[in-house]
């Protein structure tokens, strides 16, 4: 009979302990109906692009992870306390755990059984866990974690978890937050994250969110690192090394936290006070254009993150403060802050749905590009669109990619970026200023810690604009190939 213990006093669960206390008693009372079925959850949520992404059956409420890093070794080691709401009478379920060995899991205090292969850490509780209600999983784990290299989905640039010279970096969308943690490792659950990380006194740890407090004993500095708002799996990171680090508010009131490893500052020692000042600007900029930031902290991460003495070939919206592998420029910053808004506040439930973020961060950094000075955003479509032939070259897919369902190996193609930066563009020709901006304004506002489709944008973009898109969006969001420029 699946009964939801209480929850024993966890090493930092406390956000978890209150959504226990005051979630409906699951099954307390005890029914009678022992022939309830209870099944297990499937091993995916069912995204055609990561069949085996995220896990059926549950809905995570709170992420408490506690994790020591040793650079030496290179070895992770943590436990994950996962709070989770049962969204099915559940038999077993499964986490995400990618080379890394669980060594035991307890569910609602009592230990589990569990088995892994492959990327699923199956989990299978002493008794059922009843559809309502909320349990929680813990698990330990460890082992050196693995970066992906040579997955043709970011264009064979390495990602996820990468060891640097003095610690560590994360950078783990689309698929790697299960290399560093177990999760349910897919965007359409989000949950608030406490991260706790313990790393050799005289190094740093930065994380999502805010920082609840640092304590140094024996030799060992442990960083609380609080992000309070839902979070999808992929936009968690810890980054690990020196750090020099530079605290204040934006003009507009914003708490503003960056860190800057000091190997990036020898050859830019003002690196500090210029991601410090465009961070400051993008931020105020894209609250007054989409409304108020959505975190509790902004800020920057910039680590000297190189693979094979090449600095990583990608920057990332992680949730609060972006994380880039080297000193970028303005405009990156930009794109960044604006995933703030539109990819970490506002997620896709899948990830065919991909543009809802990069188009929309691509035509943000274009009007950022316009606003300091540089051609508008009326020509940078058009010089794209006038650069890319067609038909494509061979091996260089642009306009035969779909910008509303790209295929997995090519979700980060540049047509998701600027291609998509376009059909925003002519729409907002189409529409009008007006129309368009309240229209992202809207679309952030009604999805806030949401996750979206594309066809809610579209249906809100309709409603707004009180225009038949339905031809438009047809030919620029859903058929391939360059149209004739609208
Ligand atoms: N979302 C990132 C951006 O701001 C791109 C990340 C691509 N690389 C990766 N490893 N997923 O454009
Ligand atoms: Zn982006």
């Amino acid at each position: 009979m699946a009964l939801c213990r209480p929850a024993r006093t966890l090493p930092i669960a406390a956000a978890a302990i209150s959504v226990v206390l005051f979630a409906p008693a699951a099954s307390a009372g005890g029914s009678h109906d022992s022939a309830a079925l209870f099944t297990p959850g499937t091993p995916g949520v069912g995204d055609p692009y990561f069949p085996l992404e995220g896990n059926g059956g549950y809905d995570v409420q709170h992420y408490g992870l506690d994790l020591a890093y040793a650079p030496a070794t290179d070895r992770l080691d943590g436990t994950v306390v996962i709070t989770a709401h049962a969204t099915q009478n559940l038999s077993r379920f499964d986490l995400d755990l990618q080379n890394l060995k669980a060594s035991s899991v307890t569910v609602n205090g009592r230990r589990a059984s569990f088995a892994q292969s492959g990327q699923e850490l199956q989990v299978t509780p002493r008794s059922g866990l009843r559809k309502g209600g909320v349990f929680i999983a813990t698990v330990r784990y460890g082992g050196v974690p693995k970066t992906i290299v040579g997955s043709p989905i970011v264009f064979g640039s390495p990602y996820g978890f990468l060891h640097t010279p003095d610690g560590a970096f994360v950078g783990a969308e689309p698929n790697a937050a299960s290399t560093w943690y177990p999760s349910n490792d897919h965007p359409s659950d989000k949950a608030p994250f406490t991260i706790r990380i313990t790393v050799p006194e005289g190094l740093g740890a930065i994380s999502n969110g805010v920082l609840l407090s640092e304590r140094t004993k024996g030799g060992k500095t442990t960083f609380v690192w609080d992000q309070r708002q839902p979070m999808a799996t992929y936009l968690a990171t810890v980054d690990i090394g020196k750090w020099q680090v530079k605290q204040s508010t934006t003009p507009g009131g914003v708490p503003n936290y960056v860190a800057v490893d000091p190997g990036l500052l020898e050859s830019q020692p003002d690196a500090l006070d210029f991601f410090t000042d465009t961070t400051a600007q993008a931020t105020d900029l894209w609250s007054s254009l989409y409304g108020k930031y959505p975190f509790d902290t902004a800020g920057a991460i910039a680590d000297d993150a190189r693979y094979e003495g090449q600095p990583l070939g990608f920057s990332l919206e992680t949730q609060s403060k972006p994380v880039y592998s080297a000193v970028r420029d303005t405009t990156t910053i930009a794109h960044e802050m604006a995933h703030q808004w539109f990819g970490d506040s506002v997620t896709p439930a899948q990830w065919k749905d991909i543009w809802l973020n990069e188009s929309f961060a691509t035509w943000s950094h274009y009007y950022w590009n316009e606003r300091q000075g540089g051609a508008s955003v009326h020509d940078q479509v058009r010089s794209v669109y006038n650069a890319r032939p067609f038909p494509d070259a061979a091996n260089r897919p642009y306009w035969s990619v779909v910008v509303a369902d790209p295929q997995r190996d090519t979700m980060f193609n540049d047509r998701v970026y600027s291609g998509g930066a376009m059909v925003l563009q002519f729409l907002r020709e189409k529409i009008g200023d007006e129309a368009f901006f309240e229209l992202l304004r809207t679309w952030h506002a009604d999805h806030e810690y949401g996750n979206v489709t594309t066809e809610q944008f579209t249906a809100l973009a309709k409603k707004i604009s009180r225009q038949d898109l339905d031809p438009f969006f047809q030919t620029w969001l859903y058929t391939p190939g360059k149209h004739p420029l609208p």
